[in-house]
Parts: structure tokens; C-alpha cells; sequence
């Protein structure tokens, strides 16, 4: 049984991009020896080069998997997860926490298949958290302690940013932080087209692109300043900016992020329940 924040065994259940990044999370952190985390998935070649890469257990068999954790990390797609859960619901309990990071899988689908008390808490990474710049949104289930909520946020903040939340917000949170890359590559690769027209070579288009994408996010989040008052110092009168903002105007890209967004959350609560 897990006390404080000590973690004393481990179960990701699917260990693929996500489960893997987190045992690397987990195994950074040091909240866990590699000896006591079990990974498993269906084909037995890729376990092999985990155990071999990590040191950590593997297994094909999440039932064993979860009878020997005290934490198990659910990590397998969304349609994979009711199947998951008929097999190692007897290994769960109030002395276990259940985290899942399956995208649009409620709390409360999940309770509905592990017996009453069991703990679980939900989370939706991001792709970028591949990378430990990730931002993930964690809210608990209906038995899930604060003291649990925060030993999972813990664990995720290893991957980069978090936040707890109620689960209400789910859908918006993935419309906007797990949607959200996308949109923000294609604002790139556009800016990198602009680069290219005005004579700039690819390579150096998209890394001007990217790294002013890099840099305003950063200035956003470490001057904590808003993004309109960043913007009005790039925005010198009768400067070039200002020619530029008002082409972004023109072409409505405001009115066209904010309605990606509505659409992306509108999505995310009609995906599995
Ligand atoms: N990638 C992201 O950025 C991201 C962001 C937010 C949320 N998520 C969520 O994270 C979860 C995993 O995504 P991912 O991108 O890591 O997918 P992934 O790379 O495909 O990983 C899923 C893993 O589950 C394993 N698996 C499938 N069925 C299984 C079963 N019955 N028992 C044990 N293992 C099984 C698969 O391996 P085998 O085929 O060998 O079984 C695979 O390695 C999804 O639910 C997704 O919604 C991902």
C-alpha cells in the first residue's frame, strides 16, 4: 500500500510511446527502483528490449502485472481500455490507485468496471510530453485522495507542465493543450511558407519559426505577462509588426483558433464516454 508519496510498485499496463515516457518520468524522478516497475503490452519483442534498455520487469500478462503493483498506470488506447479492466479488476481495490491517461475516457466509465472504493485519477498528457515539455491535465475520481490527485501530478510533472482540474474541464483542456500542438505546427510550417517567400531557405524558414514560436510561448509563461502586453512591445508605430497583424486580422486567424478550439472540445466529448 502506497503512504505519502512513496511509491513502492509500479504497473504500466501498455507500455507504448506514453507508457514508456512515463517509466522514464518515473525512473528520472526516482520515486521508483526500475526493479519494482512492470511493463507490459501483447508482443513479447518489444518488453524484451524495455527490460533490457530499463532494467524494469516485463510482462504479457497485466493481471500479474497489476497483482504485483500498488500504482498501476493504465496507458493502452482508449478502445483498449473495458477490455483492460475486465481482466484486472480483481487485482483492484481501496488499497490500489488506478491512473488512466486514456484520451475521452471518463472517471466514472472507469469506476463502473473496477470494484467500489478503488481509487482512480484520470490524465490527459500531450505529445510534446514525449519530449518533457508536455502539459497535462490530472482530476480525480470519486475515491481518489487529494494526497493521491498529487502523487499523480508528481509523476506527470516529470514530462512537464500540470494541472489538476476538475474533470468538467476535461474536454476543454484537450481541445486546447492536446489539440493544441497541432495547431501550433501549422502556424510553423505557415510562418516557415512566409520565410520561404520572402527568400529565406527552408531549413532556416521553419528554425526562425519555430524557435519565435518557442520564444513567445516561454516569455508568456515565465514573465507571466499577458500575451496582448507582449505583443504591444513587438508592436512599434508605423513599424513593420503592425503591418503584418493587420494581414492576420484580414484573414481572420483570431476568429479561426478560437473556433479550432470550440470544434476540437466539442469532438473530444462525443469520443468514448
Ligand atoms: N501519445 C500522446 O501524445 C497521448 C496524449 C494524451 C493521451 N494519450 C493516451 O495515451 C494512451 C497511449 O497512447 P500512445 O500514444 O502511447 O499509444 P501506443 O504507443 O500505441 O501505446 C499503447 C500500447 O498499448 C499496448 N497494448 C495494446 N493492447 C494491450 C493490452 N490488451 N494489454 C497490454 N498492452 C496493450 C500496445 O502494445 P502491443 O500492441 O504490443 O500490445 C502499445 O504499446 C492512449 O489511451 C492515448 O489516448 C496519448
Amino acid at each position: 500500500m502506497m503512504s505519502g508519496f512513496a511509491i513502492d510498485s509500479v504497473a504500466v499496463i501498455g507500455a507504448g510511446k506514453m507508457g514508456t515516457t512515463l517509466i522514464h518520468a518515473l525512473l528520472e524522478e526516482k520515486s521508483v527502483s526500475p526493479d519494482r516497475i512492470t511493463a507490459t503490452r501483447r508482443k513479447e519483442e518489444p518488453l524484451g528490449r524495455l527490460a533490457a534498455a530499463e532494467g524494469v520487469s516485463t510482462t504479457t500478462s497485466n493481471r500479474e502485472a497489476a497483482a504485483g503493483a500498488d500504482l498501476i498506470l493504465l496507458c493502452v488506447k482508449p478502445q483498449g481500455v473495458s477490455e483492460v479492466l475486465s481482466e484486472i479488476a480483481g487485482e483492484l481495490g481501496p488499497n490500489k490507485l488506478l491512473v488512466s491517461i486514456a484520451a475521452g475516457v471518463s472517471t466514472s466509465l472507469i469506476e463502473q468496471s473496477v470494484p467500489e472504493g478503488t481509487p482512480v485519477v484520470r490524465a490527459m498528457p500531450n505529445t510534446p510530453s514525449l519530449i518533457g515539455k508536455g502539459m497535462t491535465a490530472i482530476c480525480a475520481g470519486r475515491w481518489a485522495s487529494e494526497d493521491q490527485v498529487e502523487q499523480t501530478r508528481k509523476i506527470f510533472a516529470g514530462m512537464g507542465r500540470t494541472v489538476v482540474l476538475d474533470e468538467a474541464y476535461f474536454n476543454a483542456v484537450t481541445g486546447l493543450a492536446a489539440s493544441g500542438p497541432a495547431f501550433i505546427y501549422i502556424i510553423i510550417e505557415s510562418l516557415a511558407e512566409g520565410g520561404v517567400k520572402v527568400g529565406l531557405p527552408r531549413h532556416i524558414a521553419t528554425e526562425c519559426a519555430a524557435q519565435a514560436c518557442l520564444g513567445a510561448a516561454s516569455m508568456v509563461l515565465e514573465t507571466g505577462n499577458a500575451p496582448a502586453l507582449l505583443k504591444d512591445d513587438v508592436t512599434t508605430p508605423a513599424g513593420c509588426t503592425i503591418d503584418g497583424i493587420l494581414k492576420l486580422e484580414e484573414g481572420g486567424l483570431r476568429v479561426t483558433l478560437i473556433k479550432a478550439v470550440v470544434e476540437a472540445a466539442k469532438r473530444a466529448g462525443e469520443l468514448v464516454g
